[in-house]
């Protein structure tokens, strides 16, 4: 059964989070959220909060998140309708008797689309008919085959206020259908609805399965009000989720691994008829996230098409705001500008089809276009002025989510401002930097060898100082398995020291058990083998290192020993090495240990800070990242140089 989002809704006014996981979770206030350990993972220091302003939970230790239901689903194993019952009936409120009223919204929308498709055909009637002369006769001089006609199903709204509204009436569609499904203009003000598409061409607009649920209506008269009209948002439409031709171009963008977004109906259909069938266009509307996303099934890299004046770029640089904070490694987009400001419908009129296969072409990445924006809003020359186009461009950076793309296009950027104020690279937030933080810079930096100014950024991949140096120096064999680089990249140097020194001293992990059992580690390799250690040694509590080792061996722990064992220790790290005596051993790993702590409570209040600026985007917020990086950074920075001189 189905409930309504009202009820739902309704439920979560009436019970704050904090009363539902409250009976689970001792909780404590912490300014606007409440915070406790996790009930979803064994912990020490809280790392589970609940908002209840927002409505939800959520757990760094596990990564869960969610609202009241699914906590009680989580925590009590109950299915989402008992869940929800127990919570209506805790809240005060009576379970809906919601059969009839769901059946009846499911009829609405299905009746809905049974009309949109009766309006459909009556319109391409139309057009074939007497009254579409003048239609057909615009469409003929726009160029449109009558192939392309009838494989997009457009059509001709008649010049009349009842046209529609009688022929759907004949058919036994309500009037209150006509208005909801956005055909006829009504309203408490309008004693009698009219069609609302008068003497306009007719696109049909078509969901993924290729049901009609709106039209967009081109005006054939050039003095009417609006060049284009398109259908009222509706219970089947909702404009910015949807790209018009999205349903005939999916199997050709899978074909040819691309996908062409452009602006207007128009131009959708000559490129199709163009043989560029891989084309949507959003309806009327700057691009949303939402329609990125659609993209994105379609094709990694989709590519923008604007017109090239100025309205365009503008448009384009719009786009860039967009897509920013969706990026994911492997999908971006990337931008056509076309020439002398024609639409992709004029340039194949007038240049053919090879100028639009040229234009897409010469496509442009979405870092060029971004930074050009940038570049292009005010005059540089000063030192504040500069350091203000950095502040931008890190700002814009910090949007993205992911923190790979983060940093190479901390990377990408540095270089194209060196390249364009003619200077050495050596900016402020180059290298050293595993969290885009503003301020960390790789030590070996000054070690680079000077670039050619001007010449093209960005030099060959593995080049030293570019990126923080790995912590871990892999045997040759142990290198050529791609699964072990894998695992090695993933393993964070000091869980790994950590691992390291229980190895080589079992006594350690007996002396701090808890402490052991507790320690965070992100690394599941990692976290594997301390828990193989902890249960070899409550199974023999006297093992030495020789026992662990054949232990952990005999347990198929064997490459997960070998990757700690291969990490380099630094010179600062000795007390993780067999021979180091015991109150080294102990304060040292007491003093990394606690470092780690910090790191990782660091990271989380990082995630956190992030979290929160993407949704309110305040200074504050901002700030508060900028330090946290910062922080970040600092601790991780004798870590940087240690690992620098171990790999000379
Ligand atoms: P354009 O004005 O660029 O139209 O609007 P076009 O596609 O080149 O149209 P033609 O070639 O003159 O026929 C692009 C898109 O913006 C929306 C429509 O979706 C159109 O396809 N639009 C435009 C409107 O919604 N209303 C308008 O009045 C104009
Ligand atoms: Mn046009």
């Amino acid at each position: 059964m189905r409930f309504s989002p009202r009820f739902l809704d309704e439920i979560r006014a009436r019970l704050p989070v904090s009363q539902v996981v409250g009976r689970k979770v001792a909780l404590k206030k912490k300014g606007r959220e409440y915070a406790g350990l996790s009930p979803f993972k064994v912990e020490k220091t809280p790392s589970f909060f609940v908002n209840d302003a927002k409505g939800f939970y959520h757990c760094f230790a596990s990564g869960e998140h969610g609202d009241i239901f699914k906590f009680l689903m989580l925590t009590e194993g109950l299915s989402f309708p008992e869940a929800v019952e127990r919570l209506a009936g805790e809240a005060g409120l009576e379970m809906p008797k919601p059969e009839a009223r769901d059946e009846a919204r499911e009829d609405e929308r299905d009746r809905i689309l049974r009309l949109l498709e009766a309006s459909a055909a009556f319109f391409e009637a139309n057009l074939a008919s007497a009254a579409g002369s003048e239609a057909r006769g615009y469409l003929g001089r726009r160029g449109l085959k009558r192939d392309t006609v009838a494989a997009f199903r457009l059509g001709y709204g008649p010049n009349s206020r009842t046209a529609l509204k009688n022929h759907l009436a004949a058919q036994g569609f309500s009037v209150a259908d006509m208005v909801r499904s956005g055909m006829l203009i009504g309203g408490e003000d309008i004693p009698e609805p009219y069609d609302r598409f008068r003497h306009r061409v007719m696109f049909p607009i078509q969901d993924p399965r290729g049901r009609i649920i709106a039209f967009g209506g081109r005006a054939l008269d050039p003095n009417a009000p609006a060049k284009y009209l398109n259908s009222p948002e509706t219970p089947v439409f909702h404009k910015g989720h949807v790209l018009f031709n999205a349903h005939r171009a999916r199997p050709r963008a899978h074909e040819t691994g691309r996908v062409i977004a452009v602006e207007g109906y128009m131009d959708a259909v000559a490129l199709s008829e163009a043989g560029f069938g891989e084309s949507v266009a959003p309806l009327g509307t700057a691009l949303t996230e939402d329609q990125v996303k659609l993209l994105w099934r379609m094709a990694d890299e989709p590519i923008l098409c604007f017109d090239g004046d100025s309205a365009g770029r503008k448009a384009a640089y719009r786009a860039v705001d967009t897509v920013l904070p969706h990026l994911e490694p492997g999908k971006s987009v990337c931008f056509a500008f076309l020439p002398d400001g024609l639409d992709p419908d004029d340039l194949i009129r007038q240049q053919g089809p090879e100028a639009m296969a040229a234009a897409l072409g010469r496509t442009r990445p979405l870092v060029d276009v971004l930074f050009e924006r940038e570049w292009a809003r005010d005059d540089w020359s000063t030192p504040e002025r500069r350091a203000s186009l950095e502040k931008g461009l890190r700002e814009l950076v910090q949007r993205i989510p992911d923190p790979s793309i983060r940093a190479h296009y901390q990377r990408a950027l540095q270089d194209k401002l060196s390249a364009a104020w003619g200077i050495e690279p050596r900016g402020p937030w180059r290298g050293g930097d595993r969290r885009g933080s503003p301020g960390g810079r790789a030590p070996s930096q000054a070690r680079q060898p000077a670039r050619t100014p001007g010449r093209p950024a960005g030099g060959p991949p593995g080049r030293r100082g570019d990126y923080p140096s790995p912590a871990y120096n892999p045997s040759d064999s142990l290198r050529k398995s791609a699964l072990v680089a894998g695992e090695l990249a993933a393993v964070p140097y000091r869980e790994a020291l950590l691992i390291r020194t229980l190895v080589n001293h079992p006594w350690l992990a007996l002396d701090h058990a808890e402490e052991v059992a507790m320690m965070p580690l992100a690394a599941p390799a990692m976290a594997r083998l301390r828990n193989e250690i902890l249960s070899a040694l409550s199974l023999d509590n006297a093992l030495d290192r020789d026992g662990l080792y054949n232990h952990l061996s005999q347990s198929g722990a064997a490459r997960a020993i070998e990757l700690v064992e291969r990490s380099n220790t630094h010179r600062c790290d000795r007390f993780a090495e067999p021979d180091a005596d015991r109150a080294e051993v102990e304060n040292g790993w007491r003093h990394a240990l606690a470092l780690h702590d910090r790191q990782v409570g660091l990271r989380r209040s990082l995630d956190a800070a992030e979290r929160a600026w993407h949704e309110d985007g305040s200074d504050e917020a901002y700030a508060r990242i900028c330090e946290l990086q910062a922080e970040l950074a600092r601790m991780s920075l004798p870590e940087a140089l240690d690992a620098t001189a171990g790999d000379i």
